[in-house]
């Protein structure tokens, strides 16, 4: 006999299947961003939250830099830019950076061998001249030493700001024109966006940032003209693998438009 339990049955199943579906598995991976682009903030008062110093906010973020990574590669994300030292970082107190800068010599240095083994390419975008030898040296050998990884590329913007970035670009061009190499009415935005550090990468589709604070703060601003953006109360030091799931099933339930209509991407 068919009764209303029968008919509801079924529906109810698919609903328990999907509920159980984790995060990974609802990712479309036909659809996912070629680069994805983090502004991780949050540790220092993820710290305080625990007792702690503002350092061990920062010690604990690099986990969720190895779990943001991961994550990225096994998704088949091409490439991440991780936002890891403004140039206005400078400007905090002498101890936190030297901290940091120590942070990151140790963690490049301990971490070249697994991103060399799971066919991982570091890049670096900033003002690297203004890093300390310590920590030039070491960037210099894992680039290197992982120049031939072909899986995704790990960009981390030290030393970096945007408006830094577009000035350095404005020169290399002037320098053009005052040599006679290059026509002003011949500048466009491909020329310019060469003359970027991020000339070799995509222009990142998503932004994300944590830590509850919505804004850019000096990143990228040239790259991130047409990205989605997704901002997350999350602090970056509890930022793991399902945070960056959520993040990426957000930016697919996004319409991507670049000015035109939504009768018009439907044509496409
Ligand atoms: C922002 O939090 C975070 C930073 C300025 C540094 C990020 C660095 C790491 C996660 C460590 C190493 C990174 C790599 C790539 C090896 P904040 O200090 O501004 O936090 P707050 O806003 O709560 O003060």
């Amino acid at each position: 006999m068919l009764t209303n339990q029968n008919i509801v049955q079924p529906i109810n199943d698919t609903v328990g299947t999907s509920a159980r579906m984790s995060l990974k598995e609802k990712i479309d991976i036909t659809r996912l961003p070629q680069h994805v682009a983090v502004i991780m903030d949050g540790n220092g008062r993820w710290a305080e939250q625990q007792g702690q110093v503002r350092v061990f906010g920062h010690q604990s973020g690099v986990t969720s830099v190895r779990e943001t990574t991961e994550a990225a590669a096994e998704l088949g994300i091409k490439y991440l830019t991780l936002y890891a030292f403004s140039t206005e970082n400078w400007n905090r107190p002498k101890d936190e950076v030297d901290a940091l800068m120590e942070l990151l010599v140790y963690t490049i240095h301990a971490e070249t061998a697994t991103l060399n083994k799971n066919n991982i390419r570091l890049a670096v975008i900033g003002d690297t001249d203004s890093l300390p030898d310590a920590c030039r040296k070491v960037l210099d050998e894992a680039i290197l030493n992982t120049a031939n990884n072909k899986r995704m590329t790990l960009i981390l913007a030290l030393s970096y700001s945007s408006r830094w970035e577009i000035v350095e670009a404005t020169k290399k061009i002037a320098q053009q024109v005052v040599e006679g190499k290059l026509q002003p009415k011949n500048i466009n935005a491909e020329l310019f966006s060469a003359q970027l550090n991020t000339s070799l990468f995509p222009d990142p589709e998503l932004l994300i940032r944590t830590s509850g604070e919505q804004r850019i703060s000096n990143f990228l601003l040239w790259q991130i003209a047409y990205s989605e953006f997704y901002f997350t109360e999350t602090l970056w030091p509890d930022f793991d693998k399902e945070e960056f799931y959520k993040a990426i099933l957000d930016y697919q339930g996004r319409e991507r438009r670049f000015g035109k209509t939504s009768a018009q991407m439907l044509q496409q």
